[in-house]
Parts: C-alpha cells; structure tokens; sequence
C-alpha cells in the first residue's frame, strides 16, 4: 500500500493501516484509555482465557495477559499479530497464542473463552452484527464480552447502536463504563 493509501485509510472509514500501527502504542492514548482501565473493566479472573479481537499492536495486550490465565491475540493482519506478539515477548509474557482471521467469522469452537475483548474495532469490521454473534458464539454461559468505542475514531458506533445490535444476539447488557464519547460496554453471554 503506498504512504497516500495508507494514510486515507487511517483518516477514513475501514481497516486501519498496519503501516500506522506504532500510532496507536502512543503513551498519549493513556491519557483516555490507560490499558489498566481497560483490563479492569473487563473483570478478570487469574485462570479466564481470553480472546482479545482486533488486537492490532497489542497496546493492551500485555496488561490483559497480566490479569488472565491465557490470552488469544486475533486480527486479520498478521503486521499486527507480529508486533503485538513481541511486546508480550518483550515483557517476559508467555501466556498467549496469535491467531490470524476474521472477526465475522471467528476460528474457534463454541464457548471457547471466559471473556473477549475488542476496542475500537467493531465499526471497522464491516458486519458488525456479525462479528457480535462470532464473539458471543465462543464466549461460555456466563463470559464476558467488553466493547470499547472512542469517538472520533472514523469507523465508530454509538453506545446505543451497539446495544441495539446486541439485542439481536444471545448477549445481554450489563454494564457501561465511561461517557458516551469513550464507552465501554459490558455484555454477558446467557
Ligand atoms: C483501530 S485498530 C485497533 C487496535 C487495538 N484494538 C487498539 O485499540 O490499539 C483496529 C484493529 O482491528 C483489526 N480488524 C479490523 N477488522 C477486522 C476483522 N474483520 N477481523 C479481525 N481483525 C480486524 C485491524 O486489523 C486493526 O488491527
């Protein structure tokens, strides 16, 4: 993709750009959304498996790895999963496995994860109910699933976009976290 490419990409709508990943490991995004913040919403037990969608460079990964049993990386660009990886590497972290996809349609069984994860991710995927029906489909009864939006992003949805389209699936509200311009919603898979 050339420099133009990318950047349009990084300004519009659609997937973000791995050639602008190191953009989003800037201390400046702890300013709004500190990874610790994240993780703690998301209400970790030491021995959870958890799935972390669209990781991209793994800005969070490393304090979800801290907070969990096991955690699975998954984007669709392999870019991604390379530096998400070496910053767990980098920290002495080993709890984890990559995993290259679509989030529309996740390669994992049934209740395979005790909670999942995706920030600023869902509006870039193109099919968004989709992409909830994937995460609730591998959650167990009872797990977790935590979106976070951050407006300004091109690609966000609105915290009642989201619970709307959740209620199309098997995962029922349960808590938000935040103003309405960076959310974090809580669903629990019934
Ligand atoms: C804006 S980045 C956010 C990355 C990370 N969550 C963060 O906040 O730093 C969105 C990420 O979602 C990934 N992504 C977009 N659509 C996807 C899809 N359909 N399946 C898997 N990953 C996807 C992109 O590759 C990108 O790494």
């Amino acid at each position: 993709m050339s420099k133009d490419d990318a950047w349009a990409r990084v300004a519009g709508k659609g997937l973000y750009p791995v050639e602008y990943a190191r953009w989003l490991l800037t201390p400046w995004r702890g300013l709004i959304l500190p990874p610790s913040r994240i993780v703690k919403r998301l209400g970790l037990k030491p021995d959870d498996r958890v799935l972390e969608i669209g990781c991209g460079p793994g800005y969070f990964s490393p304090a979800a790895a801290l907070a969990c049993g096991h955690l699975t990386l998954f984007d669709c660009q392999d870019g991604m999963l390379d530096i998400a990886q070496e910053r767990l590497k980098a920290r002495g972290l080993s709890n984890f496995a990559r995993a290259p996809g679509d989030a529309k349609a996740l390669p994992f069984t049934d209740s395979s994860f005790d909670a999942a994860f995706m920030v600023t991710v869902l509006g870039e995927v193109g099919d968004a109910d989709a992409a909830l029906r994937e995460a609730a489909r591998v959650l167990k009864p009872g797990g977790r699933l935590s979106v976070t939006e951050q407006m300004g992003d091109p690609d966000f949805i609105s915290r009642e976009e989201l619970k709307m389209r959740a209620a199309k699936t098997t995962l029922a509200f349960e808590r938000n976290f935040g103003p309405r311009f960076f959310y974090t919603a809580n669903f629990l898979q019934r």
